[in-house]
Parts: C-alpha cells; sequence; structure tokens
C-alpha cells in the first residue's frame, strides 16, 4: 500500500498542519510504504520571493523530520526533484475539464478574494494529481480542506484510464474525522492565510501571549458552563491531549475555573507536547548536511517510481 502527502512551503508549520495532515502522515509510515514531499512547484502559484521558498522548503523539512518523519520507512523529497510530474500534468491537463477547475476551491476562493489569478493556480489540482499519481498511490492522508482536489485527482484518473486504458491507481483521501478542520484562535479554522495559528516552533514569549490572547466570554469564573465543549481553550486541549482535555472541560463545565487559568493550562500542555520536538529540530539545524542527504536519497527513489509510471501513461495515451 502507498500512502501519499504533500505540504507547501507556505509559512511556518501550525497545529492545524500538524494534527490534521503531519501526524497521521507519520503514523501512517508503520503501515506501508508512505511518500512524503515538500510541494514547492505548488508553492510558485502564491508566493513568489525565492528566498522565502528556498528558507520554506528548508524549514518543512526540518519540521517534517523532527515531529517524527523517518527516513527509514518513509520516502520523503522535494516536489521539484521530480520534474516528471510536471509532464504528467500536461498529459492529465488535457482530459480535463475546465468546468471541474473552475469549481475548485484554491481557484474559486483566490479569485473570489480579488487576488489576481495565474495559470498556475487553476492548474493547482491536476498539478496535485499528477504528484498522487505519478506514484500509484492509494492512500492520501490530507486536512477536510484537501478533500476536493483528491476526489478531483479520482475524476481524472478515471477519465484518463477510460479514454487510455488501465493506467492509473484510484486513490483515496484519509481524513481524520477529530481533526479535520483544527480551530484557529479566532474560532476558524486555522490557516496561515487567516493569521490565527499557533505555530509548533517557535518563541516560547510570542507563542504564550497569542494563547493568552485567546478571546473568551464575559462570564465570571465561578458560574457553571453548560456549553464548555465549545470552548475554544478545551477544543484545542482535547486536540492536543483527549484526556486532558476531557478533564478539564468537565472543571470548566462545573464552574470555578477561570478562563486565564485554563488559557494556562493550554499552553503548558502544548508547550510540553512539542519539547522533543523542538529539541530534535535544534539538533538538525546543526546538521543540514544530513537533511539534504535525506531528500536527495528520497528524490533518488521517488524518481524511480514516477518515471515508471510516466512510462507506462506515455505508452498507453500513443507518445510512445
Ligand atoms: P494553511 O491553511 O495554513 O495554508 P495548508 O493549506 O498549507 O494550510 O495545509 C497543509 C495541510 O494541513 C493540508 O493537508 C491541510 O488539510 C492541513 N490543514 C491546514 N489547516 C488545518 C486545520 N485547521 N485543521 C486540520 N488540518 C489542516
Ligand atoms: N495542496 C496541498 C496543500 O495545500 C499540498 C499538496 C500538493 C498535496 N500535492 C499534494 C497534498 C498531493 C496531498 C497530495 O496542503
Amino acid at each position: 500500500m502507498r500512502i501519499l502527502s504533500g505540504i507547501q512551503p507556505s509559512g511556518a508549520l501550525h497545529l492545524g498542519n500538524y494534527f490534521g495532515m503531519m501526524r497521521p502522515a507519520i503514523e501512517l509510515q508503520e503501515q506501508g510504504e508512505a511518500f512524503y514531499f515538500i510541494a514547492d512547484y505548488h508553492s510558485m502559484t502564491s508566493l513568489f520571493d525565492p528566498v522565502e521558498r528556498r528558507q520554506n522548503s528548508l524549514d518543512v523539512a526540518l519540521d517534517f523530520l523532527a515531529c517524527g518523519l523517518d527516513p527509514k520507512k518513509s520516502v520523503f523529497f522535494r516536489q521539484s526533484d521530480v520534474p516528471e510530474v510536471t509532464e504528467l500534468t500536461w498529459l492529465l491537463g488535457t482530459l480535463t475539464p475546465m468546468g471541474l477547475l473552475e469549481r475548485a476551491h484554491s481557484f474559486k476562493d483566490k479569485s473570489a478574494k480579488g487576488i489576481p489569478v495565474n495559470l498556475g493556480l487553476f492548474a493547482y489540482p491536476v498539478l496535485m494529481a499528477a504528484d498522487i499519481l505519478i506514484y500509484d498511490s492509494n492512500i492520501v492522508p490530507v486536512g477536510q480542506d484537501q478533500k476536493q482536489h483528491v476526489e478531483i485527482t479520482r475524476d481524472i484518473a478515471i477519465k484518463f484510464n477510460e479514454a487510455y486504458g488501465q493506467t492509473f491507481v484510484i486513490p483515496e483521501p484519509k481524513i481524520r474525522g477529530e481533526v479535520a478542520k483544527v480551530p484557529g484562535t479566532d474560532g476558524e479554522k486555522m490557516s496561515k492565510s487567516y493569521g490565527n495559528t499557533i505555530e509548533i516552533f517557535g518563541d516560547e514569549k510570542a507563542l504564550r501571549k497569542k494563547v493568552m490572547a485567546i478571546k473568551m466570554d464575559s462570564r465570571t469564573p465561578q458560574e457553571p458552563k453548560p456549553d464548555a465543549e465549545q470552548n475554544l481553550a478545551i477544543q484545542l486541549l482535547k486536540v492536543i491531549d483527549a484526556n486532558i482535555g476531557k478533564e478539564w472541560e468537565g472543571k470548566l463545565r462545573a464552574g470555578g475555573l477561570g478562563y486565564g487559568d485554563l488559557k494556562k493550562k493550554l499552553f503548558e500542555v502544548y508547550w510540553e507536547h512539542f519539547a522533543m520536538a523542538r529539541a530534535k529540530r535544534t539538533e538538525l539545524v546543526a546538521n543540514l548536511d544530513y537533511v539534504n542527504k535525506v531528500l536527495a536519497a528520497g528524490a533518488a527513489k521517488a524518481r524511480a517510481k514516477a518515471q515508471e509510471v510516466l512510462k507506462r501513461a506515455r505508452k498507453n495515451c500513443g507518445l510512445e
């Protein structure tokens, strides 16, 4: 079974990315042949600074390895080290109806906000389909917001198989219900683009401030809170540690727990949860040679598989 996922190098890793995608992906590396990559081609649709792209790509590599990606179990690489995906994007694009892409959130949301859209952004789901199909992937662990992209991938793969004969494996998205949509500090979906993130790696003081600034209502500490499960700090606590979350939900429901103390607890649990990852990341920063070797070895393995599948596709559609 091949498991595949990617993450864009578009900014600092946050709780939503970690619990929605990274942790499930890391857990799945025990269950099959996992391929994980840094989606640097995708980042070109909305990030136009080369220095930032290079730095962000390295950051994703450090984050993933620090959080537990094991290069002995998973193939870890940079998307652009496998240029074959861009050729497959073309083959797939010729069978992709415009309407399918016009309905894609990646394009629709940005164009609705008035952000200038380019061909790359419009074709974003086709490149993502190529990413998935070129490795014969069975399972794609992602957050809820990527589900539509995996469905588009399935549509394109089915069309290609119908037009040119059995070529691609049809992939399944794997979305964890309980962490499909981790809320941000404002209660909306946590996302870099909403400025409501809590980062995994960063300055302790600044992050404590962010957590302590989460808005609560004006009820007194003594009041029982029958709606404790809707409290944002409780929801985040539960995402990080279900048991502690439930325990503190009970305390909040009963009354006598102040929001300040609750947020302090949230910060403590969150900070402690990533202590090991933080230490590991510091080690990796001092050993970038190792990180680059991991990515080079991953690229070689990924590329061999990609060449095999691209050849199959080229043959079936009559290019060879
Ligand atoms: P962002 O919205 O911050 O730009 P990305 O779109 O780069 O995040 O998402 C990277 C991965 O993390 C995707 O698989 C996405 O589904 C997942 N993800 C992002 N935000 C959340 C969230 N709030 N809850 C759960 N998963 C998330
Ligand atoms: N679009 C994904 C995101 O923004 C990243 C991505 C690119 C991806 N290619 C992929 C995820 C293939 C899963 C499979 O998060």
